[in-house]
């Protein structure tokens, strides 16, 4: 077989997969971003940015581009993407991987609340929450923004103010991978008494878990939305095997 493989971005797991395949002859690689971010980091090779307009959108672009497979590498928290793939790949026949990172899984010290959604989490959250770290995506603040009484800490790679936001934070601008001396300071400098974060899994974000555990903090932790059935793998390598698998016929 020969032809393109589209890689569906905007995770490190989908960026190191770009950056194995660029590296391999025998077939065309296209990394293709959303666009939210304004300055992405992005692999060597061909990119593309922007959505395609829904599975109908994306059927024709795997069509135009004589698409071959297609992996979606997307962020855990990415809750439409993989279902418009799946949908477009069972409707031409193409094979779909789901690159997927392990998710963090409770050790004894960890004292982790597991939520299906925010609102369910701020009804979790204690009078005793005064000084929250809020880890999670701008765009998920609204559940949070009518909670006067709580002081947040946000930090998103960019340090364009949210919308909505809540009526008390503080906003740090940081790209991971951050470390544990790192997560630990900043936990004690702005005296944080309780975590809410996504399990969003992967050694990036860990860090901010294990602080948290040594400081005996709860942590309510938002459980991932669910994903199409079909084949996935935890890592680039993996990934990358499955895609070699694919095209064997054009070696
Ligand atoms: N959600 C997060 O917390 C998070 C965190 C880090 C990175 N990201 C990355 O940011 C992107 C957007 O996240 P989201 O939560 O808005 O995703 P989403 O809910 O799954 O997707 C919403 C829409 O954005 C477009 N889209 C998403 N991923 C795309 C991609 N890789 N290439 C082209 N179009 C894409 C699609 O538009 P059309 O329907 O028009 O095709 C999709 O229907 C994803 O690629 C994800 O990997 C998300």
């Amino acid at each position: 077989m020969t032809g393109t493989v589209l890689i569906l971005g905007g995770t490190a797991e989908a960026a190191a997969l770009a950056r194995i395949m660029a590296d391999e002859r025998g077939r065309k690689v296209i990394y293709s971003l959303a666009g939210r971010t304004v300055t992405p980091r992005l692999p060597h090779g061909e990119t593309r940015t922007g959505g395609f307009g829904g599975v109908d959108g994306l059927k024709d672009y795997l069509q135009r581009q004589t698409v071959s497979v297609v992996v979606d590498a997307t962020h855990p928290f990415a809750s439409r993407m993989g279902w418009n793939a799946a949908q477009a790949c069972a409707a031409l026949g193409l094979p779909i991987l789901r690159l997927d990172r392990p998710q963090w899984e409770a050790g004894p010290a960890d004292r982790w609340t597991m939520v299906r959604s925010w609102d369910e989490a701020v009804i979790h959250l204690t009078p005793e929450s005064k000084r929250v770290f809020l880890a999670v995506g701008r765009q998920e603040l609204a559940p949070f923004a009518g909670l006067k009484d709580i002081w947040f800490l946000l930090r998103f790679a960019e340090s364009t103010a949210p919308q909505p936001r809540p009526a008390h934070f503080t906003l740090i601008a940081d790209r991971g991978p951050f470390t544990l001396d790192g997560e630990r300071a900043l936990l004690r400098e702005h005296a944080i008494d309780t975590l809410v974060c996504r399990n969003s899994g992967g050694t990036a974000a860990r860090a901010k878990l294990t602080a948290a555990a040594e400081l005996g903090l709860p942590v309510l932790m938002l459980r991932r939305p669910p994903r199409p059935e079909g084949p996935s793998v935890g890592s680039a390598e993996e990934a990358a095997a499955w895609v070699r698998s694919h095209f064997i016929d054009a070696h």
